[in-house]
């Protein structure tokens, strides 16, 4: 019965954490997947999950169903971490997903179900995992110039430029901050102009919020699109707690949704929760569980925010460390978050690998928290003779 399915690639990403795995040199770096690493290292679980994961085992009253929904508890919580003084919205529907794929897919289905004839556009480069789950919602994709690797900052002009052929009602995917894989973020005035062009254009924005409290802060990383929201009418939002909670694994994430006008929340609701009882159900509950048993508590909040204060202090003082390397490495200091894109090629990624066991997907993109005071200037010296003079 499956003689009509053709053949598929293995991500790429996910390809290199078992190829590093599998490399046996002990000098071996990996800085591939986006996964936070510590000084030593090591992905550790952080204290307060371990805290909220205890005080869970012995008082967790019962594992019975809750809703497509899932932890309505945690969406709440978790909103008031997103949108601040911004928390009250009328218009506005969240629900917990598995993991901001699970939020960007749930948002790509409502948008097909919809609209089925909608183009979102996508930014090059952008996460590689973006375009498939969009299209395997059977939208069109189209793209718009992103990044400008001369000055290690956003193409802007050119990415308003391209957009000028977006179409009403198209779709415009946007990383909140520390955008994947450039490290690019945008600044309120361009956000002005994004939510400007929106309005102008009648698009919709769809933002993916994946790094919040990994660039400058959790207040700090939110502020545009807090800012965005505000401005148009009809948004979507995607959040994932893998980094910032280091809940990778256990798939943490929510979508919020929002309408147009208060009267189409609750067809916007009613819409969000079928679909989701028709992909998953509803979502796994023990790592929505964990934010929330750390949300509820301000003890907790303050180790966890203490933690993911540390975290984001390490990234950007390897940024420092390795843009001091090298002039062509300028521009990785201030960029932000776990990503930047170095300037080499992919036969460079390719002879990184095989003589210095150095893993990075073919883009260059480079895991910064996967250097460390005891690999970064072995990696630099690796590195240098693969920059363009
Ligand atoms: C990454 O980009 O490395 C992470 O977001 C992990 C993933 O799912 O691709």
């Amino acid at each position: 019965p499956f003689s009509g399915l053709s053949a598929r690639k293995p991500d790429a990403l996910l390809a290199l954490i078992a190829l590093h795995e599998a490399d046996r040199r002990p000098g071996k770096i990996d800085v591939g997947v986006g996964v936070y690493r510590d000084e030593t290292d090591r992905t550790p679980v952080m204290r307060a999950v371990k805290a909220a994961e205890v005080r869970l085992a012995d008082e967790q009253p019962t594992k019975a169903y809750l809703g497509a929904d899932g932890d309505v508890q945690y969406t709440a919580l978790l909103s008031d971490v997103v949108f601040g003084s911004h928390r009250q919205e009328p218009r506005r529907f969240g629900l917990q997903t598995p993991g901001g794929t699970g939020a960007l897919r749930l948002g790509a289905e409502l948008i097909a179900h919809a609209a089925p004839d909608t183009r979102v556009w996508l930014g090059a480069p952008t996460w590689p995992n973006h375009a498939p789950i969009f299209e395997e919602a059977r939208l069109k994709t189209a793209t718009h110039p992103y990044f400008d690797m001369a000055s290690g900052g956003i193409a802007f002009d050119a990415m308003i430029d391209a957009l000028g052929d977006a179409a009403p009602g198209d779709v415009l995917l946007l990383h909140g901050c520390c955008h994947n894989p450039t490290g690019t973020q945008f600044t309120l005035a361009q956000w002005r102009e994004l939510a400007n062009l929106c309005n102008v254009r009648g698009l919709v924005p769809f933002v993916d919020l994946a790094y919040q409290g990994l660039g400058d802060g959790l207040e700090e990383d939110a502020a545009g699109v807090r800012q965005l929201l505000e401005a148009v009418p009809g948004a979507l939002l995607a959040y994932s707690c893998d980094k910032n909670f280091g809940l990778y694994r256990e798939r943490v994430g929510a979508l919020w949704v929002q309408a147009s006008a208060p009267g189409l929340t609750e067809l916007v609701r009613g819409n969000l929760l079928a679909l989701a009882r028709s992909l998953w159900s509803m979502p796994p509950d023990h790592g929505a569980a964990i934010v929330r048993t750390i949300l509820e508590d301000s003890a907790l909040v303050m180790q966890w925010r203490d933690e993911l204060d540390a975290m984001r202090a390490r990234i950007n003082a390897v940024r420092k460390a390795l843009a001091a390397q090298h002039p062509a490495l300028d521009a990785i200091a201030g960029q932000r978050g776990l990503f930047s894109l170095l300037p080499v090629d992919a036969d460079a990624v390719a002879s990184m690998r095989d003589s210095h066991g150095i893993y990075m997907p073919a883009n260059a993109r480079l895991n910064l928290a996967g250097l460390n005071a005891r690999n970064l200037v072995a990696f630099a010296e690796a590195l240098r003779p693969h920059i363009p003079a």
